[in-house]
């Protein structure tokens, strides 16, 4: 990137919702874009509507990420053009029902696109970013990644996932100043319900935020270098305290030997 040019963010699930979102505060930003989705419609829509409030030169990447084809369009994309700076994983999909409930098409396009393209974006972008010591991803989670209901199983466990990866990168990238930001959105006024099988109106409209609201105070979480950013947790202690208790058990793991709980009397055998 030269010094006049304008960093580059590439966002996944740009044509509605949260993605479009950070498209537009990014544009706001003075990024140039990269908006990937299925719906080009809506795609050169949003980069009209950018170029001309924000002057961004904005790209449209029409691709299905959950098929070959579309990811490794993306993953091309995200591999040789140096401009790109910023990834955000946003596309996903939660169609929500029990296991047994959801279609097989259902269950195997949730993992696809939830856990596999953000995976294989993720390391298409970090090489670039990695040799030249600088770039952002933001993993777009879900704060149904640390609970489960018996209608969001899998749902839970894709963005269970994204927050895992998205903790050991971190890890990896402590070294570097590479930036991966995790955002565990709640409720959130969207198309996603829609698709979810569930209707927005459904929920307590006091606990639904805005995509707007959504997006501007993750990207104030970003700007405070935070790496797990949850906008609708007014107590930060709340998940520092998770955080100390999940780490003071996984310590409490590394013994070597079976909890008292577990040992067989001598002599004796257990009783199945
Ligand atoms: N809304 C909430 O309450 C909430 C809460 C927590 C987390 N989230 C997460 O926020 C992210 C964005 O969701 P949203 O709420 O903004 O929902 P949304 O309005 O339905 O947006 C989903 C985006 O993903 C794209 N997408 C879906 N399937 C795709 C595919 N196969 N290939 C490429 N793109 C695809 C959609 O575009 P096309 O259909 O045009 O492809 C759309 O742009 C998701 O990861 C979701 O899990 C949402």
């Amino acid at each position: 990137m030269t010094n006049h040019e304008k960093p580059v963010a590439l966002v996944t699930g740009a044509s509605s919702g949260i993605g479009a979102g950070y498209a537009d505060r990014l544009a706001h930003r003075g990024y140039d874009l990269i908006l990937v989705a299925r719906r080009l419609d809506r795609l050169d829509k949003l980069a009209t509507d950018l170029s001309c409030r924000h002057g961004s030169n904005v790209e449209v990447l029409e691709a299905d990420l959950t098929t070959e084809s579309g990811i490794t369009k993306v993953e091309n994309t995200l591999r040789s053009d140096s401009r790109i700076t910023l990834l955000v994983n946003n596309a996903g999909n939660g169609k929500l029902g029990t296991t047994t409930d959801i279609s097989h098409e259902d269950s195997i396009s949730m993992i696809a696109l939830n856990v596999t393209a953000l995976t294989r974006l993720t390391r298409a972008a970090l090489p670039n970013f990695i040799a030249r010591d600088s770039g952002a991803i933001i993993n777009i989670a879900s704060v149904m990644a640390l609970h489960s209901l018996p209608i969001t199983s899998l749902y839970s466990a894709t963005k269970a996932f994204v927050l895992s990866f998205s903790r050991g990168l971190q890890e990896e990238l402590a070294g570097t100043a590479v930036k991966v930001q995790v955002v565990l959105p709640a409720g959130t006024a969207t198309e996603f319900y829609d698709h979810a099988g569930i209707p927005l109106s459904a929920f307590d409209p006091d606990v639904v935020m805005t995509t707007t609201d959504l997006v501007d105070a993750a990207l104030l979480g970003l700007d405070k270098g935070e790496l797990v950013t949850m906008p609708s947790v007014e107590d930060l202690e709340l998940w520092a305290s998770f955080d100390v208790a999940r780490n003071k058990l996984f310590a409490a793991t590394q013994s070597g030997k079976p909890a008292s709980r577990y040992q067989v009397a001598s002599g004796g055998s257990s009783e199945l």
